[in-house]
């Protein structure tokens, strides 16, 4: 039987949408709206004025019921849009661990997103496979990983921990005669989960996510620096999970991985290391000492998007033992065509995936080994001279400042407090805040390639123009 015609109306809607896939009015307005903010991004203000935010009603509308004309979408998106973001990929963004973007990486990620890939097998995009071994490989050679590694891209550390800690459960069980995955948890022997004080919100979360329970976990005590103790750590045995941390989010203080993973090794204990930012110090020769014995460990999770300074949405599960973790992100299905090429969805929670190997294969190749030292270096360098300066200025600094990260006090909370609000609506640079040990800090993280010994100079300036009009305000009733 024939089909039934479809009607006029859907046709000349959806022939209008298939003309405007190679319209090149609309994507070269892209192209040049996209070169404006660049351009444009290293004197915005870092945080959006209140004039910006209040562009933000010209979204506000019902959902239409007719297609729109993309060139003025993306003019909304533009005009209304651009001026409301944080501008993160200038010099003077320090809050989160927020990295920048390297152009090379942008660039590709830009031509990658017209490819419009699925990652998830080979048969859905040979180039991403074959990226994305490429990047397994170097990422070992960088990192000094032992061989067996395999990596699983993922949106984010909060993903790669997820995934981390799902294949250490799966297989501490199954080594104790339990499949979890037929199975689940209903009965399953008991596994302990052995933290330190001071881990990842995120780390909880995937305990809770995965049935562990982010409460039901031995929390070892840490130093002033937010560093597990090692002489507080419990008896290891094959039955426990052990998570540490390469870069503490606050103070970006290592675990002391060499002797914790040399007995755990011994013990048959699965150690599993958050290492967002932290874990790129391998990577550098001046930086490496905070990551040695760091290889014992079993698993690994990491950002590029932090301080490898990838586009977003660049995460990556290591994992020391391949079976373990395909093991536990297995799925299958008659139409499912694995091959004997990669496909990336066996490491990996989903099944569809946008290509971000893409992206990560470019910036280590625009960087190379000896420019992901620099980077690194870089950052940390900045971060002490960040420091330094402030010190200079009569602020106190609140940690050793061994990596990317700087907390600093004015002294009072509510001088800090007042401080840290001026900064941020200066529009000059942008720092969040965190509580350390139980005092109200700001936190400062130097994450991008962009930032520059002036942009360094004209933030401690801001600082002090800050805590100048603090002093001010307090002093009024
Ligand atoms: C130590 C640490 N772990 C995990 C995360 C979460 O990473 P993501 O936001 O990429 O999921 C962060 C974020 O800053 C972090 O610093």
């Amino acid at each position: 039987m024939m089909p039934k015609a479809k009607s006029s109306r859907n046709q000349s809607l959806l022939e209008n949408l298939r003309r405007s896939t190679a319209d090149g009015a609309l994507f070269e307005s892209a192209s040049h709206a996209a070169l404006n903010y660049m351009r444009s991004v290293a004197e915005r203000p870092v945080f959006p004025p209140p004039s910006a935010l209040a562009k933000l009603d010209h979204f506000d509308e019902p959902l239409p019921d007719w297609p729109g004309d993309a060139i003025p979408t993306l003019a909304l998106l533009h005009e209304s849009g651009s001026p409301a973001t944080v501008a993160q990929t200038g010099g003077r963004y320090f809050g989160f661990v927020n990295g920048g973007a390297l152009p090379a990486a942008l660039a590709v990620k830009w031509l990658a997103d017209v490819w419009d890939q699925n990652a998830g097998m080979f048969v859905g995009s040979p180039i991403t496979s074959t990226l994305e071994s490429l990047c397994e490989r170097w990422l070992k050679d960088l990192l000094g990983l032992p061989a067996s590694t395999v990596a699983g891209l993922v949106s984010g550390t909060s993903i790669a921990t997820l995934c981390g800690l799902a294949a250490a459960r799966d297989e501490l069980l199954r080594q104790a005669g339990w499949d979890t995955c037929a199975r689940g948890l209903f009965g399953a022997p008991e596994i302990r989960v052995v933290v330190g004080a001071q881990a990842h919100a995120t780390v909880f979360k995937a305990l809770s996510l995965l049935g562990l329970g982010a409460e039901r976990v031995v929390v070892v005590p840490a130093d002033r620096q937010g560093r597990i103790e090692v002489a507080r750590i419990p008896k290891l045995d094959d039955r426990t999970l052990l998570i540490l941390q390469a870069g503490n989010v606050n103070t970006g203080a290592f675990d002391p991985f060499h002797p914790i993973c040399t007995e755990a090794r011994k013990a048959g204990t699965w150690v599993h290391i958050d290492g967002a930012f932290g874990l790129w110090a391998a990577a550098s020769p001046n930086r490496r000492h905070l990551t040695e014995g760091f290889e014992l460990a079993d698993s690994w999770s990491v950002d590029a998007h932090k301080t490898l300074n990838a586009p977003y949405d660049n995460g990556i599960i290591l994992c020391r033992h391949r079976d373990a973790l395909v093991r536990s992100m297995q799925l299958s299905g008659s139409y499912i065509v694995f091959s004997e090429q990669r496909d990336g969805m066996i490491y990996t929670p989903e099944m569809s995936r946008r290509a971000r190997a893409v992206e990560l294969w470019a910036t280590l190749k625009a960087l190379g080994r000896h420019g992901v030292a620099a980077l690194v270096d870089e950052l940390c360098d900045n971060a002490k001279l960040f420091a330094e300066g402030l010190v200079q200025e009569g602020f106190t600094i609140c940690n050793d400042v061994c990596f990317n990260q700087v907390l600093v006090s004015c002294g009072s909370p509510e001088l800090t407090r007042t401080t840290l609000q001026n900064i941020q609506k200066s529009g000059e640079c942008w720092c969040g805040s965190a509580t350390w040990q139980g005092q109200f800090v700001i936190r400062i993280s130097v994450c991008s390639f962009m930032t520059t010994g002036q942009d360094i100079e004209r933030s401690i300036r801001a600082f002090v123009n800050a805590r100048k009009n603090a002093l001010a305000q307090i002093k009024k009733p």
